[in-house]
């Protein structure tokens, strides 16, 4: 008798969380709009379209939680989503959302900032993760890459130098993306782990945990909107 396994569950957190301080908007870039929308209605829009019926968990700042619910009420953008309050940084932010996902799940993180993502991307991701524990999109390093130190000087500003001797291959390095997809037992034992300044995303958060991690090639526009520029380009890209 063969039993065919069980399909995981699909859930994606958006992480939503952050401050948005070096876009010098007045809100912060999650919230800012791309095409007539919200950068996280479009990001939201593209894993409905890759996984219809998928759960989304929506990690906002506490101060704009209720800023969000009003804003799909009018819109309407009518996708039940479960909100979350964020925490201090992005490792807590993911802690809090994680609480929200059960074992046996299969559960993608994502960077709301990003939402050029394409659904073909995010679905293909997903029917590869069902036998793969942990899954990240990464694109090969296209510039050269330089290992300098900042040093101030006495008049307060700042100039770069080289570190002597070190290099960067660029062969080897490639730039991690979102979404990175996970079992999600494992992933929630990760992040019972102890918070480590060098915890940047997901992924080194299941490697410290001692799990071995799969890539995959991710899209060059993909980019994550951090800067006035990256709204520009993103404009560009819709
Ligand atoms: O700060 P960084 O650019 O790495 O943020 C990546 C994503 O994580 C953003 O979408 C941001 O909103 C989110 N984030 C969060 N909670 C925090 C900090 C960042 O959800 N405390």
């Amino acid at each position: 008798n063969i039993v065919p396994k069980m399909e995981r569950k699909r859930y994606v957190i958006i992480m939503a969380a952050g401050s948005g301080t070096r876009m010098g908007a007045d809100r912060p870039k999650q919230f800012l709009e791309l095409g007539g929308k919200a950068i996280i209605q479009q990001t939201i829009e593209v894993f409905m379209e890759a996984s219809p019926g998928i759960t989304v968990i929506t990690v906002l700042p506490e101060a704009f939680i209720s800023h969000w619910r009003d804003y799909c009420y009018k819109k309407p953008f009518t996708c039940p989503q479960i909100l979350v309050k964020g925490g201090i940084t992005r490792f807590h932010s993911v802690r809090n959302a994680l609480e929200r996902v059960p074992e046996g799940a299969l559960v993608a993180v994502h960077d709301g900032v990003r939402p050029l993502i394409t659904p073909k991307l995010v679905a293909d991701m997903f029917d590869m993760a069902q036998n793969i524990p942990a899954l990240i999109p990464v694109t090969p390093c296209v510039d050269t890459m330089k290992v300098l130190s900042k040093r101030k000087k006495e008049d307060g500003t700042e100039v770069l130098e080289t570190i002597p001797g070190a290099v960067a291959d660029r062969s080897v390095l490639y730039g991690a993306q979102t979404p990175q997809i996970f079992h999600s037992e494992i992933l929630k034992a990760a992040y019972s782990q102890a918070y480590d300044t060098a915890f940047t995303d997901d992924a080194s958060v299941v490697e410290k945990y001692g799990k071995s991690l799969s890539y995959t090639m991710g899209e060059r526009l993909n980019i994550k909107i951090t800067t006035q520029d990256d709204l520009v380009l993103a404009n560009a890209v819709m």
